[in-house]
C-alpha cells in the first residue's frame, strides 16, 4: 500500500468542518456487522448479516482511513459488530496506525477474542481498548449477550492489561431491572483493575424484541446519584474526544464516564462521523444522512482524491443533533452492529 506523507492541516483551515462550526477529528469505522454475541439492546436474536461482497474490503477500509487522516482526522476507532471476528482485522489496524498524522488508532470490542489477540493488537499499534462489560454475573452476562461467556471476557481484559495498553476502559449499558443493581460492583471491578468505566444510556437503534427500552431506561443522573452514596466522585475535565463526561473516584486511579444521549445531549460538541461496514459514511448516529463511500471507491478512477472530495462535501449534510425517543417506534431501523456505535 502506498502512502502520501502530508502535514496535518492547520486547525484554522481544517477541511472537515460542518455548518454548525463543528470540526470532525474522530472517525469510527465498523469493519464488520458480524458478532459472536447477540446483546439484547443491540441486535435481534435472528439477524441476517451482510453478504461478503457488500462489505468493504480490507484495502478499501485502509483507503477510507487514509482519506480521513489526510483530511485532518487524528483518532480512528475500529468497531463492529465485533471487529476481531473479521479476518485480517489486526493487520488492518497495523497499517492504519502507520498513517502519517494519525494520533491514535483505538478499538471497541466485546472482549471475547482478547486472550488470543491482545498481544497482536499491542504490536499493531492500537493505543487504547474499550471493552463492553454489562454484568459480572455469568448467568446474567449470558442473558444480556444471549450467548456470551463472561469468564472469557474477563480473561481477555486481564490479558490486555498485561500488555500495557495506554488505557483499557469498560463500557456498560445499564438497564433497569436487568443490571442496574450492579453499578457499584462494576465500579469496584474497575477500581480493582485500575481502569476506567463508562455507563451508557441505551439508544433506540433498530427493533429489538424481548426488551422494553422505555421501561428499562436508567438515566446517567440516577446512576451517578446512586454511586455518590458509595464513592466520592470528583468532576474531571478530562476528555478522550469521545462523548463521555468524566468523574474521578477519589483515592483511586479510576474515572467514571457517563454517556448520556438522552439526559445530557452532547451533539453540540460532536466531533465525529462513522463509516458502516458497508461503506456508508454516516454523519450522525441518530439520523440517516449518509454518503455511499463504497460507490465512490468502486466507480471512481482517481480513488483517494474522489474519496476525499466526497468526505469534504458530506460536511454540508451533517445534522445538528439526534432526536432519539425511547417511547416511540425506533426511527432508525439499522441496528447498532451495522453502525459500530
Ligand atoms: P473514548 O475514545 O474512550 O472516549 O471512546 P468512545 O466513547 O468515543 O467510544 P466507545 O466505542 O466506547 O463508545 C461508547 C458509547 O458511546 C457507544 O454506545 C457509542 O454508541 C456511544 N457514542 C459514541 N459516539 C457517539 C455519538 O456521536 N452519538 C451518540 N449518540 N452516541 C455515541
Ligand atoms: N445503545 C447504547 N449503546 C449500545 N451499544 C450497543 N448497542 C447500544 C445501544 N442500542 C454499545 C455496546 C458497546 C458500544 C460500542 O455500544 O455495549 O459498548
Ligand atoms: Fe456484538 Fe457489540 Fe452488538 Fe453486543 S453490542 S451484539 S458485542 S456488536
Amino acid at each position: 500500500m502506498t502512502q502520501t506523507v502530508m502535514d496535518k492541516p492547520d486547525p484554522m483551515t481544517h477541511p472537515l468542518q460542518d455548518r454548525f462550526g463543528r470540526r470532525v477529528t474522530y472517525v469510527r469505522i465498523s469493519i464488520t456487522d458480524r458478532c459472536d454475541f447477540r446483546c439484547l439492546y443491540c441486535m435481534s436474536e435472528e439477524m441476517e448479516f451482510l453478504p461478503r461482497p457488500q462489505i468493504l474490503t480490507l484495502e478499501e477500509l485502509y483507503q477510507v482511513s487514509r482519506a480521513f487522516v489526510e483530511l485532518g482526522v487524528d483518532k480512528i476507532r475500529i468497531t463492529g459488530g465485533e471487529p476481531l471476528v473479521r479476518k485480517g482485522a489486526v493487520g488492518l489496524m497495523a497499517q492504519i496506525s502507520q498513517l502519517p498524522g494519525l494520533g491514535e488508532v483505538v478499538l471497541t470490542t466485546n472482549g471475547s477474542h482478547l486472550v488470543q489477540e491482545a498481544k497482536h493488537l499491542k504490536a499493531a499499534g492500537v493505543r487504547r481498548i474499550n471493552v463492553s462489560l454489562d454484568s459480572l454475573k455469568p448467568e446474567r452476562f449470558r442473558q444480556l449477550t444471549r450467548v456470551g461467556d463472561l469468564a472469557g471476557v474477563l480473561a481477555g481484559i486481564d490479558t490486555a492489561l498485561n500488555q500495557g495498553f495506554e488505557k483499557i476502559k469498560i463500557n456498560a449499558v445499564i438497564l433497569r431491572n436487568r443490571n442496574h443493581d450492579e453499578i457499584c460492583d462494576l465500579v469496584n471491578y474497575a477500581i480493582g483493575k485500575g481502569i476506567d468505566i463508562s455507563f451508557i444510556e441505551e439508544m433506540p437503534l433498530g427493533r429489538v424484541e424481548g426488551h422494553d427500552r422505555a421501561g428499562e431506561y436508567c438515566s446517567s443522573d440516577e446512576i451517578r446519584q446512586r454511586l455518590e452514596g458509595v464513592f466520592e466522585l470528583l468532576p474531571s475535565m478530562v476528555s478522550t474526544g469521545g462523548p463521555a463526561r468524566y468523574y474521578r473516584v477519589a483515592g483511586t486511579g479510576t474515572r467514571i464516564g457517563f454517556i448520556s444521549p438522552h439526559s445530557h445531549n452532547f451533539c453540540g460538541t460532536c466531533n465525529r462521523v462513522r463509516v458502516t461496514a458497508e461503506g456508508r459514511l454516516l454523519l450522525c448516529l441518530g439520523n440517516e444522512h449518509s454518503v455511499d463511500l463504497k460507490a465512490v471507491l468502486r466507480t471512481e478512477a482517481n480513488g483517494i482524491e474522489a474519496l476525499k472530495s466526497a468526505i469534504v462535501a458530506s460536511m454540508a449534510i451533517k445534522p445538528e443533533r439526534h432526536h432519539f425517543d425511547l417511547k416511540a417506534e425506533p426511527m432508525i431501523l439499522r441496528h447498532m452492529n451495522a453502525t459500530g456505535g
